[in-house]
């Protein structure tokens, strides 16, 4: 298959959204393995602003120089298709790549397999590592066409939510390893570089050996869970079905809790994780410790900035760029002020202190325990880690060693390929140069632990994180893209080519 980009291959799309006009070339559905599984999900759109064939500029990028939005769609860990500017398939909201275009950069929106996906033969295609591989495919056929496609293959930008944040995250810590070689070239990608230049994190769901661990960590001794259930849209409709779900775990469950509470110190500790002035990032045995009262501090930042912004009377980015409704599966989509949220102690304007086990509380529990590698073997996760032959399996050795269910484990390679805690710290793995995780304060779908322990081990190992969980999000992504673009504008200038 000839995998060099042909840019005669292209329609023009002048499209109005939100009383905006966006005219732009789309070069779509463009293989980027020559050996597919599914050849109608690994392939490639790349959309360009019209006006860089017309010789102009937009905020300062050409055609040549314009950073590239590798955009992901996955939530879920289901497959995430290919996605034009304009409606999100996932939301039917106004998308990112959308208001991207019309900020001037390049958007490569891949379709990346995920859970569910089968082969003619019945088999499994879309378990890890099948996605991390697809989006490194992606990116070897960009930067193997370097100078033929449009924008600039040493700006590539990664984004995602949620499983897509994940992914973001480990795309951007696993650039050019060696132990996702051999995948790579059974599927036919190119032979190039897959590293990135910067990867943008919404509320990644990684780290997933652990997460059980950190969840409880952050909720355990609250026993009953809310959480929307999400199903497909009704017909005639076209959003998903939400319904509430609440109810309290079970005797085994909040045992199972406890447990995997105390795990979690152990493993904190054992990452030797500092802040940004040095200090030892530690747990003692019962959960307390400076990562909880790092942790704490964040919050209260963005309680602060919060605070800020109301006084200021600025409208919230989130409702400028119009997107906070588009949250995922949440129970709670406002929060009050930080000045009336039980948690916090304001006083004149300022947050003075927190109380973090009420501000857990006022979060309120998601899931029931185990979070992610469930007894029950029904989870997204267990679904991930599944074989070609086997729908659900194990991934972790507390879950393995309670099962009563006669499942298996999942292979241990397959669960390291998936965590970018293994490669951090390791210099085979090219790392992106910089790094930025939102993570909402009042997101519950994995502990704010996972972007917290993210987030020290990029800095510690020398790379640029920029962390916050901001004011009264949810599981979310994309609300604050003014300030993600300002991110990316200020990484591409100070790093000129
Ligand atoms: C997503 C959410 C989850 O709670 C989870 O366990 C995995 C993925 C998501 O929204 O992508």
């Amino acid at each position: 298959m000839n995998m060099t980009f042909d840019d005669s291959r292209y329609q023009v799309i002048d499209l109005m959204q939100e009383s905006r006009r966006c005219v732009y070339r789309a070069f779509e559905h463009i293989p980027y393995v020559e050996a597919p599984e599914d050849a109608a999900q690994q392939r490639l759109s790349i959309f360009v602003p019209e006006e860089y064939y017309q010789g102009k500029s937009i905020g300062g990028y050409s055609l040549a120089t314009a950073p590239i939005l590798l955009q992901n769609s996955v939530g879920g860990y289901m497959p995430g298709p290919e996605e034009r500017p304009g409606r999100d398939f996932f939301m039917q909201e106004t998308n990112t790549a959308f208001y991207a275009l019309l900020h001037g950069y390049v958007v490569v929106s891949p379709g990346v397999r995920g859970r569910g996906m089968k082969n003619a033969a019945g088999q499994n295609i879309g378990v890890a590592p099948a996605a991390i591989l697809d989006l490194k495919a992606a990116v070897r056929y960009l930067k193997s066409n370097k100078g033929k496609v449009p924008g600039d293959t040493d700006r590539i930008i990664s984004n995602g939510t949620s499983a897509g944040g994940a992914l973001s995250s480990l795309l951007g810590a696993t650039g050019n390893h060696p132990d996702y070689l051999p995948a790579l070239r059974r599927m036919g990608a190119a032979e190039a570089d897959d590293s990135i230049f910067a990867a943008s994190c919404y509320c990644p769901i990684t780290n997933l050996d652990h997460a059980d661990m950190a969840y409880e960590w952050e909720f355990a001794g609250l026993d009953d869970y809310h959480r929307m259930q999400m199903d497909p849209p009704a017909p005639g409709e076209d959003r998903p079905r939400m319904t509430p779900v609440d109810a309290e775990m079970s005797e085994e469950q909040k045992e199972l809790s406890g447990e995997l509470k105390k795990l979690f110190p152990a493993y904190l500790n054992s990452l030797g994780l500092r802040d940004e002035k040095g200090l030892p990032m530690r747990l003692d045995a019962d959960g307390k410790g400076t990562f909880r009262e790092h942790t704490a501090t964040l919050i209260m930042a963005s309680a602060q900035k919060e605070l800020d912004r109301l006084a200021s009377g600025k409208p919230g980015e989130r409702t400028a760029a119009g997107k906070y409704e588009g949250v995922r599966h949440s129970a709670r989509n406002t929060a009050p002020s930080p000045a009336e949220c039980p948690a916090l102690t304001v006083s004149n304007g300022r947050v003075t202190g927190i109380d973090f086990d009420a501000f857990v509380r006022f979060r309120t529990r998601m899931k029931e325990t185990p979070a992610f590698d469930s007894m029950s073997l029904h989870t997204a996760e267990n679904e991930l880690f599944g074989s070609a032959d086997i729908r659900f399996r194990h991934f972790t050795d507390f879950s393995m060693g309670h099962d009563k269910t006669g499942a298996g484990a999942a292979d241990a390679a397959q669960v390291r390929l998936m965590n970018p805690m293994n490669y951090i710290g390791d210099p085979d793995a090219v790392k992106a140069a910089h790094f930025r995780i939102r993570h909402g304060a009042v997101d519950r779908d994995t502990s704010l632990a996972v972007s917290e322990m993210l987030a020290l081990s990029l800095t510690g190992a020398g790379f640029d994180c920029d962390i916050a969980h901001p004011w009264g999000i949810p599981h979310a992504g994309d609300y604050d893209l003014d300030e993600m673009f300002a991110w990316i504008d200020r990484i591409c200038a100070s790093s000129q080519n």
